[in-house]
């Protein structure tokens, strides 16, 4: 990570003079909770040790001018203007969003150069997107000291996204990137937006991402199309009890109650989601008992109800989990995110690792002819100044 962090440093102080800050951003893991956020719902993510590097300094061109050390066009640069377009440049959409969603709020900057640069695998399901939205939101306020809150930056980082990149995603992956704490998980409710900090860490547990390397990209409309169904379904039941306003307020009587007005697929949708809040809940009560079978359980059934109900697996992905089903070392494991590819996440014992990666590296390539990528992650800090926390992130 410190190498990441001299090579960015290097590459901006190369072009640009001025004080700069150099801001970490990480990606983030999500224990169990999924398409829960959107549904004002409960999630347990984390920050992870994988993240973006952002070296950030002001200029007086009046220009806000963008260096990408990993993507191709490598530089996209534009006048500081009132309100911005879509870039052309799809990384370049990320920053000036949240540029766009800043000034909506009445923070304008002033011209600025920006160098980043990270080491979370794209397209995988670990928000490298959100880190670099969140990152940016965070920078900024710094070099231009605007006075917003962690909370504050997060709904800008989830607008940018909304409005500006045109995904519909909820605050989840936002609020895991920039409030993450190390060797803690996050039980957010996403209705409050209240959150308690779990801790997470032991020696003999490890987290395992196993990556299908299928990569769909959520601005895919199946996502939409879960959001819709899941609204008509709080439409349904509002029209009895208008103090329902998402599933969150929904109790599963009211859900069977009504099942007759709702077309099946919907009705399933909605089930899967009431389940799935009381599984995060659960499985928060057996990490406190240090039950981490018990934890590991509840991830496998939140995987079978997004495979059979919310319909958002795919063939990698449950290959993936029949693989850790079959090795007494898995606790648990569940594809994880919006779905339709990217990675599984995976609760093992440490002294059962090497083997664990070798049987589910031989199983998917038997079934699908191909070779998944694994990562093993920390849990991290969020996104902070590297300044800061110098001796945290020697050891990161
Ligand atoms: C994506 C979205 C999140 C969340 C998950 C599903 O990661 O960005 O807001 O909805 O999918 O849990």
């Amino acid at each position: 990570m410190q190498e990441l962090q001299a090579k960015i440093l290097t590459k901006h102080s190369d072009r640009y003079a001025g004080e700069t800050l150099l801001v970490r951003s990480p990606g983030r893991v999500n224990l169990i909770g999924e398409h829960t956020d959107y549904n004002n719902g409960f999630v347990l993510p984390a920050a992870i040790d994988k993240a973006i590097i952002l070296a950030l300094s002001k200029n007086s061109d009046n220009l806000i001018r963008l260096n990408s050390a990993d993507m191709e066009p490598g530089y996209f640069e534009t006048p500081v203007l009132k309100s911005y377009k879509k870039t052309g440049v799809h990384w370049a959409d990320y920053i000036i969003g949240v540029v766009d969603e800043l000034q909506k709020d009445g923070f304008h900057t002033g011209g600025f150069d920006c160098t980043f640069g990270g080491d979370i695998p794209i397209g995988a399901g670990l928000s490298s997107s959100a880190a670099l939205e969140g990152g940016v939101a965070f920078g900024l306020a710094r070099l231009f000291d605007f006075d917003l809150s962690l909370l504050a930056l997060t709904k800008i980082a989830q607008r940018a996204e909304n409005n500006f990149v045109g995904v519909q995603c909820g605050i989840m992956d936002q609020f895991a990137s920039l409030h993450g704490e190390k060797d803690r998980v996050i039980k957010l409710d996403c209705r409050s937006l209240d959150y308690e900090l779990y801790p997470f860490q032991w020696d003999h547990t490890r987290v395992l991402l196993c990556d299908t390397k299928v990569r769909r990209t959520l601005a895919g409309s199946e996502y939409n199309i879960r959001r819709r169904q899941c609204e008509e379904g709080v439409a349904i039941i509002n029209k009895s009890d208008p103090s329902v306003r998402s599933l969150r307020d929904v109790t599963f009587h009211q859900l069977e109650s009504h099942k007759d007005k709702m077309d099946a697929v919907v009705y399933r949708r909605c089930r899967y989601v009431l389940e799935e809040n009381q599984r995060v809940t659960d499985a928060c009560t057996m990490l406190l008992e240090n039950d981490l079978a018990g934890f590991g359980q509840k991830m496998y059934q939140s995987h079978y109800g997004l495979r059979d109900d919310y319909e958002v697996s795919c063939r990698e992905l449950d290959i993936l989990v029949e693989a850790a089903e079959q090795i007494d070392g898995v606790l648990g494991a569940r594809m994880m995110g919006g779905g339709f590819g990217g990675c599984t996440i995976n609760l093992v014992l440490d002294n059962t690792l090497e083997d664990t990666i070798r049987q589910i590296q031989t199983y998917y390539h038997e079934k699908t002819g191909k070779e998944p990528g694994f990562h093993i992650v920390q849990i991290g800090q969020g996104t902070h100044l590297v300044t800061e926390l110098a001796d945290d992130t020697k050891s990161s």
